[in-house]
């Protein structure tokens, strides 16, 4: 069958990477989760002591951003990749809310958006590639053959994350976590270089009220939709 190449996109925390990780593996398309890059990024800039605060070394970063690899290296485990940073492993380290708290910034800067673009477009040549993200399918893959944006109440999407950290033994304070969601969505509209919109062609899903089984059922028809189409 001929592959395509399927970009997911859509507001934080509502659970992209979960369906496109599924989906992937279902009918064996490389998986990749470009949330993870922004976030390898920003872990990097922490671990660098490049932030002040909230306050980032724009400078700093320029001239640093070519120090940073990103790679994804599958878990045999769970079949699901795991970010890689430099060659160490930084999975678990990039999903804490003080990389959270920090990423927009990183992703609102137009060099680093532009790097790490250039990777994802390279990563998808081949096409067999479900990639999920804010601008997968208006600036990274515009010519994706099936195009989803995912949609879900902010209330539930913190709701989520809640329970998330709470299961990996994380302190997790839920009005903290409702506050980051909404100012994470607010960020990554109205930021001037790729903001998060819903490309023309993409189709909707608004999952607040699915079940994972609904939703990857109706991923699986667009999927077998837009294969026959191609
Ligand atoms: O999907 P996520 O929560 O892991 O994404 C982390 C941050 O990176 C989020 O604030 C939006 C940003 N991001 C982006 O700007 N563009 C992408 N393609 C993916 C993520």
């Amino acid at each position: 069958m001929k592959k395509i190449t399927i970009a997911i996109d859509g507001f934080s925390s509502c659970g992209k990477s979960t369906m496109a990780k599924d989906l992937a593996r279902e009918i064996g398309y490389i998986y990749i989760d470009s949330g993870a890059m922004y976030r390898a990024v920003t872990l990097y800039c922490i671990e660098q002591g490049m932030f002040n605060g909230k306050e980032i070394d724009v400078e700093g970063l320029r001239r640093e951003i070519g120090n940073i690899h990103i790679s994804f290296v599958l878990d045999p485990a769970t079949g699901r990749p795991r970010t890689q940073l430099n060659g160490t492993d930084v999975e678990d380290r990039i999903r804490t809310m003080e990389v959270s708290s920090r990423v927009s910034i990183i992703a609102a800067i137009d060099f680093v958006r532009a790097f790490l673009v250039a990777q994802q477009q390279e990563m998808g040549q081949a096409k067999g590639i479900v990639m999920d993200g804010r601008d997968i399918g208006t600036t990274v893959f515009p010519d994706a053959e099936l195009k989803i944006f995912v949609t879900a109440s902010a209330e539930i999407r913190a709701e989520r994350r809640y329970k998330e950290l709470m299961e990996k033994g994380e302190k997790a304070d839920f009005e903290e976590i409702l506050a980051n969601v909404k100012e994470r969505d607010h960020i990554d509209q109205t930021r001037a270089v790729s903001p998060l919109r819903r490309a023309e062609d993409a189709l909707v899903l608004d999952n607040s009220h699915l079940t994972i089984a609904e939703q990857k059922a109706w991923l699986i028809g667009q999927y077998q939709k837009a294969t026959t189409e191609a």
